[in-house]
């Protein structure tokens, strides 16, 4: 084995991302409506229960979009072309990727951004070892702020921005929409897009997705409570928190809350904040889309779906899009 190869580039410092983090949660606990952004799920623990959950019986999402994948990597790579540097938003563990690297022989480079820079750097070193003939260049970054990507290696190379695992699902329609705008500005000319989305289906299997037996999610979302203590030397009982995932049929998203068991207070610094029984913070929204719905919100922003794969119970989709 290979020992430390790549070490991903970022604007940002350890304390930085973690005055970032400390800021955002009591602005978020602050608001009239409690919440805490979804994105500091993913710190080391969090991402490894997120691979979890991705394993579940109930969650079908990822094993779905796997095979859509699978099926079809082989056009989509075709679509993505030659000449191309693939930039991937959020990569995580970059699973799906692979499928997607294994067709693309002819990649100018792989760039994987995540906001968690461990789990970013074994995630990018494993790739270098598996995929020796690829130029990989991880990025530590929050793709939710402008980017700002290295130079092509010429000016012919193309910009395809993958975006996969239904992450644009976290964002409200507004957000999406926003982020479309921004992600068409960074593919540039000629620039496209290959992004995973969840489509809407009966709210038995949503809420079941959300609420697994295992308890995995439960995990996962009181996991940020911890990630509280951790870094911003709170003292939280996360044990009088419960996890709770609602499927809201009129906005078609699955609403992701911690709900307190008691009256409590939670402390960060010399911030003070009274939280009820039955009071809720909350973590996550994760919106469903129709094809339609999907391909007019990125029409809006700017960019026209040339081709959509989805699996024959239209679970999942991904599209692949041009400026
Ligand atoms: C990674 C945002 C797609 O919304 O389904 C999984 C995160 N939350 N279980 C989703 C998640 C609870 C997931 N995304």
């Amino acid at each position: 084995m290979t020992s430390t190869l790549l070490s991903p580039l970022g604007q940002k410092t350890h304390s930085e991302t973690s005055k970032q983090f400390r800021d955002d949660v009591l602005k978020g606990l602050n608001s009239p409506i409690r919440s805490i952004p979804s994105k500091y799920f993913y710190d080391q623990q969090g991402s490894l229960l997120f691979d979890q959950i991705c394993e579940l019986q109930e969650y079908y999402p990822t094993r779905t979009e796997t095979r859509i994948m699978q099926r079809s990597a082989k056009m989509m790579a075709a679509c993505i072309g030659t000449n191309t540097r693939l930039v991937e938003y959020g990569s995580g563990s970059s699973v799906k990727t692979r499928i997607l690297l294994d067709q693309l022989k002819q990649l100018d480079s792989y760039l994987p951004i995540d906001i968690s820079r461990e789990h970013l750097h074994t995630t990018a070193n494993n790739l270098a070892v598996e995929y020796p003939h690829h130029d990989i260049q991880p990025l530590v970054g929050d793709f939710t702020k402008p980017i700002n990507l290295p130079k092509t290696s010429s000016p012919q190379t193309r910009t395809c921005i993958y975006f996969p695992g239904s992450t644009i699902g976290n964002f409200t329609h507004e957000e999406a929409s926003r982020l479309l705008h921004s992600m068409r500005s960074t593919a540039g000319p000629r620039g496209s897009l290959l992004i995973g989305f969840d489509l809407l289906k009966d709210k038995h299997t949503l809420e079941a997705a959300y609420n697994d037996r295992d308890g995995v999610t439960a995990q996962f979302n009181l996991n940020v409570l911890s990630r509280i203590n951790r870094e911003l030397d709170a003292q939280v009982e996360v044990a009088s928190f419960d996890h709770k995932a609602i499927f809201n049929e009129e906005a078609g998203r699955i609403e992701m809350r911690l709900r307190s068991l008691r009256n409590q207070s939670i402390r960060i610094d010399d911030h003070f904040f009274h939280i009820n029984a039955g009071d809720e913070i909350l973590t996550e929204y994760s919106h469903k889309y129709t094809v339609e719905g999907f391909t007019t919100m990125a029409d809006e922003a700017g960019w026209s779906c040339r081709a959509v794969w989805h699996d024959a119970q239209t679970y999942f989709a991904v599209m692949y899009l041009e400026g």
